[in-house]
């Protein structure tokens, strides 16, 4: 959304776009490194054609998606980032009269089935961590406490989550701590491009009955910690 990229986009040095397919990309420095910049909108199919797009056109070293997401490990709290170790999606398999059978996604260059969950990048991970320690993130409220980061497990689909019923199988089914829309969509992409990738989320909701509500009231403060870690990172890298 225009809401994530937009504390990157505004520290953006010497800025140029180039438009392709309607998708806008912004080139330029940030904190002293070449990058791209896009904004994907919303959905996995959104997230993977700027992903492609941004791999073919730019060959880039890293991709680092950041954005915004509704928890679901009890412990996570609005402003919290979650570093998304591994990702799945939770909408992808086989839909039978009792549920929805979880069947993982082939890669079609190699014909072998992918693994369930997508691994972001060790190296980007410990460079997160790192990262993490130098920033301030904003807080949800004055009196709120101190947003924390952790590391953790994210599932994927196409459809924005205000179901508790679903939280709940999200976390029996998959142990996550956090769903949003694209995420394993841009790690599939990569893992089959064989490029380095990391996922980086802020929690606006909880993705539960108050979800719409929350995510409305808390997606701007969630977008820019996401952007602030994110922006650290870039600085870290080698
Ligand atoms: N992104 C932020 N909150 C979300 C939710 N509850 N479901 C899916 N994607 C989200």
């Amino acid at each position: 959304m225009t809401e994530e990229v937009e504390l990157l986009q505004s520290q953006l040095k010497g800025a140029k776009t180039k438009e392709i397919l309607g998708f806008k990309f912004k080139t330029g420095k940030l904190n002293g490194k070449k990058v791209v910049l896009a904004e994907t909108g919303i959905g996995k199919a959104n997230a993977s054609i700027v992903t492609a797009l941004i791999i073919k056109e730019f060959s880039p070293k890293t991709i680092i998606f950041t954005g915004v997401a509704g928890a679901v490990n009890p412990d996570l709290n609005q402003g919290d980032i979650l570093i998304g170790r591994r990702l799945s999606y939770h909408d992808y398999g086989r839909l039978t009269n009792d549920s929805l059978k979880f069947y993982p996604t082939r890669n079609p260059h190699t014909k072998q089935l992918n693994p369930q969950f997508f691994l972001s990048d060790s190296t980007l991970i410990t460079v997160a961590n790192k990262a993490a320690k130098g920033i301030e993130l904003k807080k949800i409220t004055a009196d709120s406490p101190q947003p924390r980061v952790s590391a953790g497990t994210i599932v994927t689909g196409d459809t924005f989550v205000a179901s508790s019923i679903a939280v709940a199988g999200f976390r029996k089914n998959y142990q996550a701590d956090a769903t949003e829309m694209e995420g394993a969509a841009v790690a599939q992409i990569c893992f089959q491009q064989n490029l380095p990738f990391l996922i980086i989320r802020s929690i606006s909701d909880k993705a539960n009955e108050a979800a719409p509500a929350d995510f409305q009231t808390f997606k701007k403060v969630a977008a820019d910690n996401s952007a602030i870690l994110v922006k650290a990172i870039i600085k870290n890298l080698e």
